[in-house]
């Protein structure tokens, strides 16, 4: 269990962690002083020790030494961070040019630091830099897809799924340009990538997909800031979904993958983003 403690001496009682703390372990005495309850309810946030403006909080997660000062002035000014939302774009020329290390480590940081529901940080992190492995996600993807498509074309279902599945059907054509390319060597699922990051949560996570999309989020930002291409592998995730454990396996992925991105040096850069539809939205 994590051990919180409230230096008596250094509190001014000002009430900050009451307000923050999301499961209420902090609340005001009679005489105002702050006291702890159901310490046990904690979910490890560290918001407590991060807003004490007088260091009376210590909790076993976050040591002072793992504590690190910042001021809001370093922050992108909101313009610039728009621009980045804006000119963020799913860059699939990519050249085979290995991405530098440091590049590498600061987008799986940036997955890694975005939030998770209950503060469970529980995603698994799979960067994957090997291009025969890349391979084989696409080699995976592209024979879990072209089962799916044997079965829709057998010429005695076919008139049925045709009727009863016109966008599955729809996709036959596109699956055999697909593995017609592969074998040509042109792999239209990870195109040359040459990372690729995968995000699994545990099995049966409630909240699996949604932290898993935020980690992606975080990262995508974070490749575009250092000018490395990147687009979600939506594709490898739908064959994970069709052929549920196999993906995992073949990679020594303990839980289910929830999302992937795939990652290259840019062939060229974008000079203009498109500007996007008026925001048609709701205020109730
Ligand atoms: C859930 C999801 C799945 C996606 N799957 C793929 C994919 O398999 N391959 C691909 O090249 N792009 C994929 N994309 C990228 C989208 O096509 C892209 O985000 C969209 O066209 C908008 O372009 P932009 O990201 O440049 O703004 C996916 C995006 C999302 C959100």
């Amino acid at each position: 269990m994590v051990q919180i403690t409230i230096n008596k001496d250094k509190c001014v009682a000002c009430g900050k962690c009451v307000g923050i703390c999301p499961a209420d372990i902090f609340c005001k005495g009679e005489k105002g002083e702050i006291l702890l309850q159901k310490e046990e309810a904690c979910i490890g946030c560290g918001h407590c020790v991060s807003v004490c403006p007088h260091d009376a909080i210590t909790h076993s997660l976050f040591p002072a030494d793992k504590q690190q000062s910042f001021s809001y002035d370093d922050y992108p000014a909101p313009e610039s961070l728009m621009t980045l939302i804006k000119a963020r774009r799913s860059n699939r020329a990519m050249t085979k040019k290995p991405i530098p290390e440091e590049m590498l480590k600061m987008i799986v940081e940036a997955a890694y630091l975005a939030p998770t529901a209950t503060n469970s940080q529980n995603l698994e992190f799979t960067l994957i830099t090997d291009i025969d492995k890349i391979r084989k996600v696409t080699s995976f993807t592209i024979s879990t897809f072209y089962k799916i498509r044997k079965m829709l074309a057998n010429k005695v279902v076919a008139p049925v799924t045709k009727l009863l599945m016109p966008k599955a059907f729809a996709m036959v054509p596109m699956l055999d340009r697909l593995k017609a390319e592969f074998e040509k060597g042109n792999d239209k699922v990870m195109r040359n990538a040459t990372a690729m990051l995968i995000i699994s949560s545990p099995k049966g996570d409630r909240f699996g997909a949604e932290n898993a999309n935020l980690s992606y989020q975080n990262a995508s930002l974070m490749a575009e800031s250092l000018g490395v291409a990147q687009f979600y592998t939506g594709f490898v995730l739908t064959a994970t979904r069709l052929n549920k454990g196999a993906l995992e396996k073949e990679l020594g992925i303990k839980g289910t993958i929830c999302a992937g991105m795939a990652l290259g040096m840019p062939q060229f850069k974008y000079v203009k983003y498109p500007i996007r539809k008026d925001i048609d939205f709701t205020q109730i």
